[in-house]
């Protein structure tokens, strides 16, 4: 989730893009809470909830395929930009986060953390 909107003290550094994966995801620890961080094929980064809203595993361990994220353990799929589960078993949607691209650092603004 892209938004100008969001005061620039919000936004907390995550990582480098280069520590990011071509197209996957890797986990960050925002404040003690663990983000999944995501580029897709067509270079865009998301940030959402790593927790997979059906049995709590690690999304970043999934796999990336075009704006979604497909959860390891049961194959939920979430829609980035959203958060909505677009695959079963999952019915619950993952809390989408803030992105902003500085050069080539990445960070993150909460979006219930404003
Ligand atoms: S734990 Fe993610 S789909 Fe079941």
């Amino acid at each position: 989730m892209s938004d100008a909107a969001v005061s620039d003290t919000a936004f907390v550094r995550v990582c480098r893009l280069e520590e990011l994966p071509p197209v996957g995801a890797a986990a960050a620890d925002i404040g003690g809470r663990v983000i999944s961080i995501v580029r897709t094929s067509d270079g865009e980064v998301y940030a959402v909830d790593d927790t997979c809203s059906h049995a709590e595993v690690s999304l970043s361990e999934g796999e990336v395929d075009g704006c979604e994220i497909e959860c390891w353990l049961h194959g939920s799929r979430f829609d980035l930009c959203t958060g909505r589960p677009s695959g079963p078993p999952a019915t619950v949607p993952i809390t989408t986060h803030h992105v902003k691209i500085e050069g080539d650092e990445v960070y993150v603004a909460l979006t219930d953390q404003n």
